[in-house]
């Protein structure tokens, strides 16, 4: 039964001990301070993210699964993938709704994440209640490396849950040019996009009644402190969710409640905060379709189908190059 789940890394054997190390020293030296996201997800964070999807102020999961329900028959139909691959896959949980879809025709699931303990645990639990499939997990950046499988096509290309809006205007279209140059002809990219919309649903949605949001933010502080032998005291910090009207996104902060230093040995950092200081920690871009498409298009995507839930707070679009 395990035979049919493979883990492979493609990070390189020093990814966490130079790349972690040159995020840090470039984002905590510069003005304002910064800290890239893809650091937040070690085990425990996986698991607050998990935590996250299931809150009732976190609309995007539920809203991004209604569509995929109304509209997985359709995807499948149109893209005919016989290799579903994922980027950024964490728990897989929505994908199944793919799986059941495609599920004919289909020979591989292939998730690729930076957290090698959420590819483990969503790829045993598929291996064991899709008694078919064949799951090629991968632990790599994708923003980095993002090469599909050498599996039958079509290949299908999820990118779920507006993950593609924590990347900035750059990044996405650096991240779209490499999409394009991964798919072949017949292989379609599915891209999850969260929308603008009222403030406070938004505001409530990244800093919940229950403070998962803030454990979960605060959490990257503790991967610095075991990656790094930093001793930012979580506590000395509170989360903030902020929504940018100008760039048209939520950023997440940690504020420095008093003038502090931070030591990072690792580093041979002394990282100094004043009172009230901001440290920035994620963007969560919302977006217009319109304008998404039109990205899409330049980068050599074009966009074939797109679909909202019926409440219009998140997007699902279906792109072909060409
Ligand atoms: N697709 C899931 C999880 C979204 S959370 C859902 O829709 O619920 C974002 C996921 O992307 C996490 O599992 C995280 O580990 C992964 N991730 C973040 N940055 C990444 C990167 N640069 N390369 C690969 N995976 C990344
Ligand atoms: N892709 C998710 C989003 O932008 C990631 C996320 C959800 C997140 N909540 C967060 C990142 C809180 C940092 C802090 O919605």
């Amino acid at each position: 039964m395990t035979d049919r789940f493979t883990l492979t890394r493609r990070l390189a054997h020093d990814h966490l001990a130079r790349t972690l190390r040159a995020d840090v020293t470039a984002g905590l030296t510069g003005t304002p301070k910064t800290l890239p996201p893809k650091w937040f997800y070690d085990a425990r964070g996986s698991a607050l993210f998990d935590e996250i999807t299931r809150l009732p102020e976190y609309y995007l999961t539920r809203a991004e699964r209604e569509i995929l329900t109304a509209h997985c028959a359709e995807i499948a139909a149109l893209s005919g993938a016989r290799t579903l691959a994922e980027l950024g896959s964490g728990s897989s949980e929505k994908t199944r709704l793919l799986l059941d879809a495609l599920a004919p025709a289909l020979h591989t699931y292939a998730p690729l994440d930076v957290s090698p303990s959420a590819l483990r645990e969503a790829g045993q639990a598929l291996v064991r209640d899709y008694p078919g499939l064949t799951v090629a997990a991968t632990v790599a950046d994708f923003e980095t490396s993002l090469e599909l499988p050498d599996t039958p096509g079509p290949h299908l290309l999820a990118f779920l849950g507006s993950t593609v809006g924590n990347l900035d205007a750059a990044q996405r279209a650096a991240f779209f040019t490499s999409v394009r140059g991964a798919l072949g002809e017949r292989d379609a990219l599915l891209l999850g996009a969260d929308l603008v919309k009222d403030t406070p649903t938004l505001h409530r949605a990244y800093d919940d009644e229950r403070g998962v949001t803030a454990e979960f933010n605060k959490n990257v502080l503790l991967v610095l402190n075991r990656e790094l032998d930093a001793d930012f005291d979580p506590g000395a910090f509170t989360h903030r969710a902020v929504w940018n009207a100008a760039e048209e996104r939520v950023e997440m902060h940690l504020r420095s409640a008093a003038a502090q230093q931070v030591k990072i040995p690792a580093l041979d950092l002394l990282v100094a905060f004043e009172a009230g200081e901001d440290l920035r920690t994620e963007i969560s871009v919302k977006f217009r379709p319109g304008a998404l498409i039109g990205e899409l298009a330049a980068a050599g995507l074009t966009v074939h189908r797109w679909w909202t839930d019926p409440g219009e707070r998140f997007a699902l679009l279906l792109a072909f190059p060409g």
